[in-house]
């Protein structure tokens, strides 16, 4: 039901991220003129989230909107600003602390009921999630019941994607069940949202640690797309270090560093050690395989796997390694399962990072500002990753 509607790229997901984008930036520019730090983590969450709500179920919850965090040295008066939150901020908070208890709970393994027999710790976060989300839905499926009698729905495209539609008005043309369009809804939320958000927060930090990549980046930007027009699909797609930069932020630190499988048969799985000798796997057998270590694994990427070079997408490294061998970069799995919203994460990181350094020329990691109990502790300067 999915696939089609990230089959192609749309002109109205970047009229969004633009508008989000631009909000993003003014934000940063407010800060700036007090002279404090941001945190970018949570000022890129709240982009990939207002961004996801709105191409999802048209409903922006404009987290971008409150205040941002302050330093934890901040003598701002506004530092502890608490009040009450509105439908959407209360959405956005308890979907977080819903997401908090269910990465939890995949942690301590299944065993997790226990710790939560006085009561199940999700119920209260997914019931503010639900009370925002199910009239959305409701919603959605009384105007496409009312298009069905109308006769607006193309007869002879009924299943069609329409360009400015949303996930779930695209949805809801194959099923008005709220529960599975619900499940659908915030399925791709916690699959698009935080995985993109990470990724561009691993991207800045790094640019912070080579600061001579920033400039190379920003160059290439100003050449293509210069100072403030808004880029266009061609115009990402010419930028080849842009990939470059967002490839070797997505090898050194893959937003899902590791993945389960279980053969739904006994298999024969070949043994590169001795090929004579093939692994025997029991049917329903858990494997586990860690995309991080593949990525920083010497043999597959070469000796300088541990090194931060966006060159090595782009030069012969890539016919000595990635081509002869593309299962060695996995960040979005591979095969039928495949990442549905590749493209689409491309496009949105593509696009906040071309608004960014079309605005700023210079990016700074402020470590005084991180709480002294969140640093990472000095004796860990110069250990590999
Ligand atoms: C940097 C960003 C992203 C990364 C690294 C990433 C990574 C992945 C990975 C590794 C999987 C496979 C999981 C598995 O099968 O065990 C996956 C699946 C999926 N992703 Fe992404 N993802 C990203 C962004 C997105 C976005 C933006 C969306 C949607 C808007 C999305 C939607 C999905 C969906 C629906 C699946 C399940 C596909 C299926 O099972 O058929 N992802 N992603």
């Amino acid at each position: 039901m999915t696939r089609p509607f990230f089959s192609r790229d749309r002109i109205s997901h970047f009229e969004l991220f633009d508008r989000h984008a631009e909000t993003a930036i003014n934000k940063i520019k407010e800060r700036m003129n007090t002279g404090e730090a941001i945190e970018f983590q949570d000022l890129i969450s709240r982009f990939t989230l207002d961004s996801a709500t709105e191409f999802l179920f048209g409903s922006c919850v404009h987290s971008l909107h409150s205040d941002l965090p302050y330093p934890h040295t901040s003598s701002s008066p506004y530092k502890q600003r608490g009040g009450e939150l509105s439908k959407a901020e209360a959405f956005a908070k308890a979907f977080q602390a819903a997401q908090d208890v269910i990465g939890t709970r995949a942690r301590v393994g299944s065993v997790w009921p226990l710790m939560e027999f006085l009561g199940d710790k999700s119920a209260e976060h997914m019931r503010i999630v639900d009370d925002y989300l199910f009239p959305i839905l409701q919603n959605a499926i009384e105007r496409n019941k009312q298009d069905q009698v109308s006769g607006i729905l193309d007869k002879e495209n009924p299943d069609g994607v329409v360009e400015d539609e949303t996930l779930l008005d695209h949805l809801v043309k194959f099923t008005s069940d709220p529960v599975v369009l619900h499940d659908e809804i915030l399925n791709i939320m916690i699959a698009g949202r935080d995985t993109t958000a990470i990724t561009l927060t691993a991207l800045i930090y790094l640019l912070t640690q080579h600061p001579e990549t920033l400039q190379r980046l920003r160059k290439e930007i100003l050449q293509v797309v210069g100072p403030s027009r808004r880029p266009t699909y061609d115009d990402i797609r010419e930028m080849k270090f842009l990939r470059a930069v967002i490839n070797e932020t997505l090898r050194l630190f893959p937003a899902v560093p590791f993945d389960v499988r279980y053969p739904l048969k006994d298999v024969l799985v070949p043994n590169s050690a001795d090929p004579s000798k093939p692994w025997f796997i029991p049917r329903m057998t858990s494997l586990s395989y860690c995309v991080w270590l593949m990525h920083r694994r010497t043999d597959y990427w070469g000796p300088d796997a541990e090194e931060f070079d966006p060159d090595r997408f782009l030069d012969e490294r890539v016919h000595k390694y990635l081509t002869p061998n593309p299962f060695i970069f996995l960040p979005f799995n591979a095969g039928p399962r495949i990442c549905l919203g590749q493209q689409f994460a491309y496009n949105e990181m593509s696009f906040f990072m071309v608004r960014l350094l079309q605005t700023f020329s210079d990016i700074t990691l402020d470590s005084s500002a991180h709480a002294p109990d969140t640093r990472v502790p000095a004796e860990w300067a110069g250990v590999p990753w």
